[in-house]
């Protein structure tokens, strides 16, 4: 009877992202702020990557790490950002179905390489800080090789589980209260059963975010233990230094990622939600390469070097 009333039904093959609702009096404000935050996060990002790729300085697993989550970052917000930019500019929201799913399926698998990533580098700091003296043993070149690796083919392998997700049937209505195709909203529109799909999802989201959010926090613990029982302030505030900046990226993440999957989801709180989406999707990616190159002694000398080599580049001209 049910599967009848199914197939009578036209099917959707398109969604209508709804974004941040109806303000087209700021549509070129937004796209202005929009653009200027792609562009910002793009540079900021590629400029750590050449870094990291072209200078010998930079040749260890700390700086192969970052590298990493700045390629990841940058792939990150150009899964999101440029489609919304062209939606601004044709004022066209409809996305397909394939394309929704691929927004997913590559978001979905950018986030938890992020994850696994950040717990690598949150493990390294550890090593680094509290086995100061087999740090060079334990973390070599090829550890640190299989750690990258190894997140992004579990980021990657895990998300494959959305994949009977292209088997759902959408029968109307096909708005999508989001910026982006995001599993949630999806999975509202689904007129097939979804039942078995909630379930398995919800057990991969926590093996990939529970356990690299376990270890990262128990890595800071034992990093901020081992500072504290540093005797000078000197000493205490040099190691500190060296992972204080990770600490403000992992915070920020999780925690934004946190309050969006975990507050109830009600009419009311779900603007809030769109706006913690957006720290964690857009904020993030372009806040990280600033972070670094603020606080990191090494990074913001190479860069002083860059900017003079322009300079004296543009005056022989
Ligand atoms: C990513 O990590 C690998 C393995 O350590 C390293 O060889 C590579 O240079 C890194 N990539 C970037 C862009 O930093």
């Amino acid at each position: 009877m049910e599967k009848q009333v199914l197939e009578n039904q036209t099917m959707v093959i398109e969604f209508i992202l709804l974004g941040f609702g109806d303000i087209s009096a700021l549509h070129i404000l937004l796209f202005l702020v929009v653009l200027m935050i792609y562009m910002l996060t793009m540079v900021g990002n590629i400029l750590i990557v050449a870094l990291v790729v072209t200078d010998q300085r930079f040749h260890t697993p700390m700086y192969y790490f970052l590298g990493n989550l700045s390629c990841l970052e940058s792939c990150y917000s150009s899964t999101i950002l440029p489609r919304m930019l062209a939606s601004f500019v044709t004022g066209n929201r409809s996305i397909s179905l394939t394309g929704c799913f691929l927004q997913m399926y590559f978001f979905g698998s950018l986030a938890a390489t992020e994850c696994f990533l950040l717990s690598a580098m949150s493990y390294d700091r550890y090593l680094a800080i509290c086995k100061p003296l087999h740090y060079t043993t334990l973390m070599k070149s090829r550890d640190c090789l299989y750690l990258v690796t190894g997140s992004w083919i579990s980021g990657f392998l895990g998300n494959t589980i959305l994949f009977p997700l292209l088997q759902l049937a959408f029968c109307g209505p096909n708005e999508i209260d989001h910026f982006f195709c995001d599993f949630n909203p999806l999975l509202k529109l689904a007129c097939s059963d979804t039942h078995h799909i909630i379930i398995l999802a919800f057990m991969v989201a926590c093996i990939v975010t529970l356990p690299p959010f376990l270890l990262t926090m128990s890595s800071y613990v034992w990093i901020i233990g081992t500072i504290l029982k540093i005797p000078s302030s000197i000493g205490r505030k040099k190691a500190f230094s060296t992972c204080s900046s990770h600490l403000i990226v992992v915070t920020i993440f999780y925690g934004s990622l946190m309050i969006v999957y975990m507050l109830p989801d009600t009419q009311m709180l779900r603007d809030l939600n769109k706006l913690f989406s957006a720290l964690y999707t857009v904020l993030t990616p372009m806040v990280n390469p600033l972070i670094y190159s603020l606080r990191n002694k090494e990074v913001k000398q190479a860069l002083k070097k860059i900017q003079e080599k322009i300079i004296q580049a543009r005056f022989l001209s």
